[in-house]
């Protein structure tokens, strides 16, 4: 008999601060149109020391197991996904454990790869469920960073902080994911990495744009063979339209619409139709617009989250179309620089919105303070908690001592 394995619960933490993009358009003497339509930012998170990636992570985690209301002893496996760890050693899953007090029975650890991190551990829980490995116990995925690249950088608009959680098990709720029909494409480029010791990431910008697009034409295209093996999708046509939605890895909201757009000349390819600029710059508008753009919403407002960026992608579209999308097939796409890269796919829950109420976004979202540049500036600066001010029930760095990193909980 199948297994059907899947996202059960989701939820997302953010940084208690922001700025308007605008804001800091302004400040470095760009046409804020440059990063409102030519990036397709809104707002930007700003993480200060005390909101670390562990403390981002724990939030988040609190958070999805208590929308799943999973008990902590049917958890068997904890993975965070993140390329913005606090130790050379102790993995940022450690502390979670620790500060959620889950079972000792777990496995435990961090999975690196650029912004794909997140997609190692979801892939590894998926199929050890699948596996019938975890005999009958869920899983708890975390994908936790803070972008950083540095003041008055061609990056800086595209910085972000947060963390998404995810219950992974079996009849999950929120997306049944098509086990055994992803496709991957991996290469050794240097578009974007950050050497040890370095705060602030090294990127090769535009290279680093076309490093994605190679790898999405080679994942999507071999997830499309598999699709058509196992009968998910039928031939002929444009085979991505025969996805509801599709979720991108969202390092700036326009990078999605490259990426759709890049998608639809594969399948344009593929299926030998003749290119007609003309005419693939309405289609492909009407497409992006329809099977992307609902995903965006979050992430214009959060900025990059690096392994997150994907799953914040996920969550903000199950939160504004869960009930038009239950029982519809999506496609998700995971892209880590330096490279390696997964397109896979899933069907929506018919109880979606169940979990979507049980953590909203728009709160997580509503609770936040905007700051002015100079007070981004400032936080940017800074190597010590800010404050000790943190969110009610949120965890919080409060400081190291004997090298051993502490943390509170309001
Ligand atoms: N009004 C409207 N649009 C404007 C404009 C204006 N006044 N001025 C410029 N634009 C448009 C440009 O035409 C351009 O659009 P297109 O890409 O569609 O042509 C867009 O604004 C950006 O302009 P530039 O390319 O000139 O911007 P830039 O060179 O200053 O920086 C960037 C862009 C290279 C993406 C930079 O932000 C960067 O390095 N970001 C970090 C790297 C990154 O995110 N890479 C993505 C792939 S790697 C990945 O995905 C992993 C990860 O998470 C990092």
């Amino acid at each position: 008999m199948k297994i059907r394995v899947g996202i059960d619960a989701m939820a997302v933490a953010v940084p208690r601060r922001y700025i308007d993009i605008e804001d800091l358009a302004r400040a470095r003497g760009v046409e804020p149109a440059k990063y409102t339509q030519g990036l397709g930012a809104r707002e930007m998170a700003v993480a200060e020391p005390g909101e670390d990636t562990v403390s981002l992570a724990a939030e988040a985690a609190r958070r999805a197991l208590a929308a799943a209301q999973l008990p902590n002893s049917q958890l068997g496996l904890l993975v965070v996904g993140t390329e913005t760890g606090v130790d050379h050693s102790k993995p940022v899953a450690s502390y979670v454990h620790g500060l959620l007090d889950l079972p000792r029975s777990m496995r435990v650890y961090d999975t690196q790869h650029a912004c794909y991190g997140g997609t190692a551990g979801l892939m590894t829980a998926l199929e050890w469920i699948a596996s019938g490995a975890s005999g009958g116990k869920s899983a708890l995925v975390v994908c936790a960073d803070i972008a950083r690249y540095g003041i008055a950088t061609a990056g800086e608009p595209t910085q972000g902080a947060g963390a998404v959680a995810m219950v992974i098990g079996r009849n999950p709720a929120m997306l049944e994911v098509d086990i055994g029909v992803s496709g991957t494409s991996s290469t050794h480029v240097h578009d974007f990495w950050r050497p040890l010791g370095m705060r602030e990431a090294q990127v090769d910008g535009h290279y680093s744009v076309q490093c994605y697009l190679d790898a999405l034409a080679g994942a999507y295209r071999a997830w499309k063979t598999r699709a058509l093996e196992r009968d998910v999708i039928h031939g002929g046509g444009i085979a991505s339209e025969q996805l509801a939605r599709i979720c991108y890895h969202v390092p700036f909201c326009k990078m999605a619409k490259k990426a759709h757009l890049h998608v639809r000349k594969c399948d344009l390819e593929d299926a030998q139709r003749p290119w007609d600029a003309a005419a693939e710059e309405k289609h492909g508008a009407a497409s992006f617009a329809e099977q992307v753009e609902p995903s965006l919403v979050a992430c214009a407002r959060v900025g990059n989250v690096y392994t997150g960026s994907l799953y914040l992608s996920l969550a903000g579209l199950l939160e504004s179309q869960s009930y038009a999308l239950a029982g519809r097939r999506i496609g998700l796409f995971s892209y880590g620089s330096g490279c390696t890269s997964e397109f896979f796919s899933g069907v929506v829950g018919p109880r979606a919105h169940e979990r979507v109420a049980a953590a909203p976004i728009a709160e997580v979202l509503a609770g936040r303070e905007r700051i002015t540049v100079p007070e981004y500036e400032r936080i940017m600066g800074l190597t010590a908690p800010l404050d000790a001010l943190p969110r009610p029930g949120g965890f919080r760095f409060t400081g190291v001592t004997e090298h051993r990193r502490q943390y509170s909980r309001a």
